[in-house]
């Protein structure tokens, strides 16, 4: 009998599991079957299939990590190839398209249009005024915030900003001093942290002070750089490592260290603001934190999640900007000579310091700035945007409602109906009589609703890193060539090779 039993029971079993496995099959079938129906729809007949691409592209997102990841090519620079094949607009994923013709620039950034939730979720800072994805969630908190970046508030605070270029420039001497070339890239980087973290927090990180601008936080921010492609293309490694406790990040990571600290110090003045924020009215000037508990219910998420958003936003585009132009004007003796010339004439007596507002009349620093800021793929991604809540005309081309667009600021500011010297850094070009026209085709820092909050404290830093290091210094390139200036695409560029080493001389009058 109990043979009987087993035996019933195994068979039971046994058919369950069939019964479970043949669900399954079916399951898996349909899926696949339904897959390949809706792929071919979408690339042969669906509302996107009139636009030209690799067919690999329209059929699935894995084209781009493919093209990312394994290939290890930035998109910008195959967006390059794809345009070139097949004009100003290329479907390149299933459900985006990608614009390159300078009239649809504005077409989707002025546009309120919502951010691409797999991209700008990939930078955990959903609760912040880069983060959020729509218009109407930014804008109040946009407004919050810009009373802070104003114009007006940012002449007011540049002794801050002075404060940091000088102390900048005194350890570029000391470099000089001990026989040693600088890292321009870790010193403007360094300085331009420092800057944001007193105009943000009125706690400068001080990364100035460390030996040879080797600024932990700096080092963690450049080695989280490359990660970014790996976290957008699989979210789920990102969460994982987000997950890890600090101590295991320090053994597994522990360049990561300036980050867990910046972590640190950023949580622990939010628990203070937040407990108690009559604490703000000790701060030596206005900091994010005072408009922003002014938001109903802000949470210490949120708090954190600006701050952070500030750091990324404000560190490396500021400093790449400077990095790269002090390479092209050492290049091109002519353009070193006439704005050292212009800034000795302008500021004769280096015991004083000129202001902002003045520096800005110069009409060559004006126009190395805006060629500086052509030039440097400061944001190198394509900003992605989605269209709704209709469908949109973009340049002409009937897109889709739920389609994701951008358009890569570098096709606008390499485009060479509009910047006829290209890739060629010319600052003249900003001096020339039609020069005002190109102004409004200048997008470093976006356009429309979600353009830079920041770029009034930009130009600020802008002016005076400018005017301060070529006017103190006579620099000279220490062996570095254009190519150490590659990049990758990792929504800013990383520059992955040896960086932009400068002698740096002071110059005594
Ligand atoms: C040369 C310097 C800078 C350049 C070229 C630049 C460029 C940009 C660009 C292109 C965007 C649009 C990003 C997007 O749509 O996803 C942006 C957004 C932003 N930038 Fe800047 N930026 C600079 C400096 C700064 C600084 C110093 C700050 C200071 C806090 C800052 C804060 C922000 C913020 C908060 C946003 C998000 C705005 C939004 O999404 O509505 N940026 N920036």
């Amino acid at each position: 009998m109990a043979v009987i039993d087993l035996y019933d029971l195994r068979a039971s079993l046994l058919s369950d599991e069939h019964f479970t496995r043949t669900i399954l099959f079916r399951l898996a079938t349909f899926y696949l079957l339904w897959k390949a129906v809706a792929t071919t729809y979408s690339v042969f007949f669906g509302p996107l299939s009139k636009f030209p691409g690799p067919r690999m592209a329209a059929t699935t997102q894995w084209y781009r990590t493919y093209i990312e990841l394994v290939k290890n090519v930035s998109m910008s620079t195959k967006l390059k190839e794809l345009h070139e094949q097949y004009g100003p607009v290329v479907r390149i994923g299933p459900n985006e398209l990608h614009f390159s013709s300078p009239t649809a620039y504005n077409a989707i950034y002025q546009q309120k249009f919502d951010k691409e939730p797999i991209l700008y979720k990939s930078f955990g800072e959903d609760e912040s005024s880069f983060g959020y994805l729509s218009v109407k969630e930014a804008k109040p908190r946009k407004d919050l915030l810009n009373p802070l970046f104003s114009r007006r508030e940012t002449i007011r605070m540049q002794g801050l900003v002075q404060e940091k270029v000088d102390k900048l420039c005194k350890n570029m001497v000391k470099r000089y001093e001990e026989g040693k070339s600088c890292n321009m890239l870790m010193a403007l980087r360094c300085a331009a942290m420092d800057v944001i973290t007193t105009f943000c927090f009125a706690k400068s990180v001080d990364s100035l002070d460390e030996p040879d601008f080797e600024a932990p936080i700096i080092i963690a921010m450049e080695s989280t750089l490359p990660s970014f492609l790996l976290f957008r293309h699989f979210p789920l490694i990102r969460w994982l490592v987000f997950s890890l406790p600090p101590w295991l990040t320090m053994v597994t990571a522990p360049k990561m260290k300036g980050l867990l600290d910046l972590q640190k110090m950023l949580s622990g003045q939010i628990a203070e603001v937040k407990a108690d924020p009559s604490v703000l009215e000790k701060t030596p000037h206005r900091t994010i934190y005072h408009p922003l508990l002014q938001e109903a219910n802000v949470s210490a998420k949120s708090l954190y999640e600006e701050g952070q958003a500030m750091l990324f936003a404000g560190t490396d585009t500021v400093s790449n900007t400077v990095m790269l132009a002090i390479f092209h004007i050492l290049e091109n003796p002519a353009i070193h000579k006439r704005l050292q010339e212009e800034l000795i004439e302008f500021w004769p007596d280096l015991n004083t310091t000129p202001r902002y507002e003045e520096l800005e009349k110069l009409p060559y620093l004006n126009a190395v700035i805006k060629e500086s800021l052509r030039h440097t793929p400061a944001v190198a991604a394509g900003l992605l945007r989605i269209v709704g809540p209709e469908s949109a005309n973009i340049d002409g081309y009937e897109v889709p409602q739920g389609t994701v667009i951008s358009m890569a600021i570098l096709f606008m500011h390499m485009n060479k109906t509009i910047f006829r010297h290209g890739e060629k850094f010319v600052p003249e070009a900003w001096l020339e009589p039609g020069a005002k026209e190109l102004e409004s085709k200048l997008v470093p820092f976006s356009k429309g609703p979600r353009m830079c909050l920041g770029q009034n404290l930009a130009y600020c830093e802008l002016y005076l890193m400018f005017a301060n290091i070529f006017r103190r210094f006579d620099l000279t390139l220490d062996g570095t060539v254009a190519s150490d200036l590659e990049w990758r695409e990792c929504f800013l560029p990383w520059y992955y090779k040896r960086h932009i080493h400068c002698y740096t001389k002071p110059r005594t009058a």
